[in-house]
């Protein structure tokens, strides 16, 4: 097996359609020589579904990433299909609607709440599920939407975003010692079904391929995917708490 993943295994969560970054991520992993186990989280049929358009067969097993029980169990059943986790790609996100497209002074503490448990704190959890499985080496890659500005409609998702990054660095910091590394992707606005469910989203769409100085393809999940296996691969051995703007450049324009 050659490529720039070969001999690599692979955890991916977060493959809903063949839109979503995580499918991108499993298809480009497999070509490039990794052993991919996907997880799928309520709709486990269409997953299993979506996971026959992969080069090869991936299995699928059910995680909903705030279930303590599926946590707990995550370890064994992934080792019914790999004796051993380099990376784990958490590709999750979702919060309620009165939590986006305007609603920020109004959301309740319980729909943040979710927001939070589902993007953000479950970065941690499920880093922690598959830590058993993970040796020196091992890489844990996330997804995030620049939260260090506040979006228009992206309300309290940025700030679960926002948290995202700094769990990330916290996970950086913690599991250093045991040679594990946490990077995310910064990724611009691609038209998944996270996206489509945020009112307004389609806003600031324009906006972006017009100022991002390489120009921006709402619909082409590849760079995003590729920025994710390069820091799933070895080529970023001493980088950790990163995040990698993967954007077009639009972060480093002003308006
Ligand atoms: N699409 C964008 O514009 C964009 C931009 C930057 C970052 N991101 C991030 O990329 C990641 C992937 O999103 P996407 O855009 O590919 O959309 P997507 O809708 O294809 O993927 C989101 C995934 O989250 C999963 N999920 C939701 N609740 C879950 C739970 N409780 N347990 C386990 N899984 C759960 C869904 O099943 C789905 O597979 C998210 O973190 C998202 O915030 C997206």
């Amino acid at each position: 097996m050659s490529g720039l993943l070969a001999g690599k295994r692979l955890l991916v969560t977060g493959v809903i359609t063949d839109a979503s970054i995580a499918f991108s991520v499993a298809k480009l992993a497999q070509e490039n020589g990794a052993q991919v186990v996907l997880t799928g989280y309520g709709r486990l049929s269409l997953v299993e579904r979506i996971a026959k358009r992969l080069p090869e067969p991936a299995p699928v097993i059910e995680l909903d990433v705030t279930d303590p029980a599926q946590l707990a169990g995550l370890a064994d059943r992934v080792r019914e299909h790999v004796d051993g986790l380099d990376g784990v790609v958490h590709s999750i996100g979702f919060a309620p609607q009165s939590c986006l497209g305007g609603g920020f002074l109004d959301a309740p503490w319980e729909d943040v709440a979710t927001a939070l448990h589902v993007s953000t704190f479950s970065y941690k959890s499920l880093a922690m599920a598959a830590l058993p499985l993970m040796s020196p080496g091992g890489a844990v890659v996330g997804l995030t939407f620049d939260a260090t500005v506040a979006w228009p409609v992206y309300d309290w998702m940025g700030v679960a975003k926002a948290g995202l990054e700094s769990a990330s660095r916290y996970l950086a910091m913690h599991l250093g010692k045991q040679g594990i590394r946490s990077n995310l992707v910064a990724a611009g606005p691609l038209r998944t079904i996270a996206a489509k469910s945020i009112p307004g989203f389609d806003e600031f769409e324009d906006a972006w391929s017009g100022r991002a100085p390489l120009g921006w393809n709402l619909s082409d999940q590849v760079p995003a995917a590729k920025a994710c296996l390069a820091l799933l691969s070895d080529w970023f051995p001493a980088t950790t708490g990163e995040i990698v703007h993967v954007d077009g450049g639009y972060h480093a324009i002003g308006s």
